[in-house]
């Protein structure tokens, strides 16, 4: 009678397991047959009334069973997730053979590649890259730099002021002299970011551009030092070929004070339209760091020496791609800066 009834009951599981469409269904069906409150477990329950000998015999045939109801539950388990795998892979088939939509590729700014080029020419020879502030006192903007107030350089470099003493700092030179407060020799930074000065917009001029500061102390450092780095430098840049010429200028935060050229990478010196007819071309001021300079912020001059220079990043830039109007940089117009990949 017991063998008949759980007979039955595995027959009747496995009819009803073909029509289980999802997981509830066959979590519905599991609990049905196989939980607590199911007909196995009531047979189960009545196997005290059976013999000592029938007992195991029963036993062994209800465990069949369940063994039997519970695999068939995994297999039917298995083709109901192939079959919502399916459906989801058919539904969300992609047509891999339909044209794209173009991706636009954006590029970066041309001066930002040339900020770039520029600071990994000096990172590659040993230079840290620091930045400084933009809104900047006027005691590192100037006094520091051996600028006192009411000096006639001051006019040179007129910028926007905050307060009395907070400007807009016109040069990146300022930097210098918060690395020279930080740092113990020796010191070894270049320092690029953006300057502002109260200059009308022109093909020449911008209230705002950018330069990168050079800065090296140390002791034993000479003019010969800075010569050679800057001609590396210029050669990296603009060519193995490239030359240069130091020409004597002022500054007053360097003594002595050069302007350097660079040989014409377009004419090699010749002269063409865009070194208009000189073969040289100015790119930077540089010079010794002035004592007083040193001494200000805190570095012994009878110690140490250094070097220290300035590159305005438009005035590379122009050149490099052959720019004739630094306006184009700023106007934003993607036609133009689509160009600088
Ligand atoms: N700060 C100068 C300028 O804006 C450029 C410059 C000249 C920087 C000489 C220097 C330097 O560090 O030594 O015109």
């Amino acid at each position: 009678m017991i063998r008949e009834q759980l007979e039955k009951i595995k027959n009747q599981a496995l009819s009803e397991l073909i029509s289980a469409e999802n997981e509830a269904a066959l979590e519905e069906l599991r609990v049905k047959v196989l939980g607590k409150k199911s007909e196995l477990s009531s047979v189960l329950r009545g196997m005290g009334q059976l013999s000592a000998e029938e007992r195991p015999v029963v036993g062994a045939l209800a465990n069949e069973v369940r063994a039997a109801v519970e695999n068939a539950l995994a297999e039917r388990r298995e083709i109901i997730m192939k079959k919502i795998g399916d459906a989801k892979l058919a539904a969300e088939r992609i047509d891999v053979t339909m044209p794209g939509k173009a991706q636009r590729r954006g590029n970066r700014h041309p001066l930002g590649i040339v900020e770039y080029e520029m600071a990994e020419i000096f990172r590659t020879m040993g230079f840290d890259i620091v930045e400084g502030p933009e809104v900047e006192y006027d005691y590192y903007n100037f006094q520091a730099l051996n600028i006192p107030e009411n000096h006639p350089a001051r006019d040179t470099q007129d910028t926007f002021y905050i307060t009395d003493n907070i400007l807009l700092r016109s040069q990146t030179s300022g930097v210098q002299v918060h690395v020279m407060e930080q740092t113990p020799p020796p010191i070894r930074i270049v320092s690029p970011g953006r300057v502002y000065r109260s200059d009308a917009v022109d093909a020449t001029h911008s209230p705002n551009f950018h330069q990168m500061e050079g800065l090296v102390i140390d002791k034993g450092i000479t003019m010969g030092d800075l010569r050679g780095q800057l001609l590396m430098f210029a050669q990296r840049m603009f060519g193995e070929d490239t030359k240069i010429r130091f020409r004597p200028h002022h500054f007053p935060f360097t003594e002595p004070s050069a302007e350097v050229d660079i040989s014409c990478f377009a004419c090699g010196g010749k002269g063409c339209r865009i070194c208009k007819g000189e073969g040289w071309i100015e790119i930077l001021g540089c010079g010794m760091v002035h004592p007083n300079v040193l001494q200000m912020s805190g570095i012994d001059p009878e110690i140490y020496t250094g070097f220290a220079f300035g590159v305005g990043i438009e005035r590379v830039t122009l050149f490099r791609y052959a720019i004739d109007d630094m306006r184009l940089l700023y106007e934003n117009d993607v036609r133009f800066l689509r160009q600088f990949r």
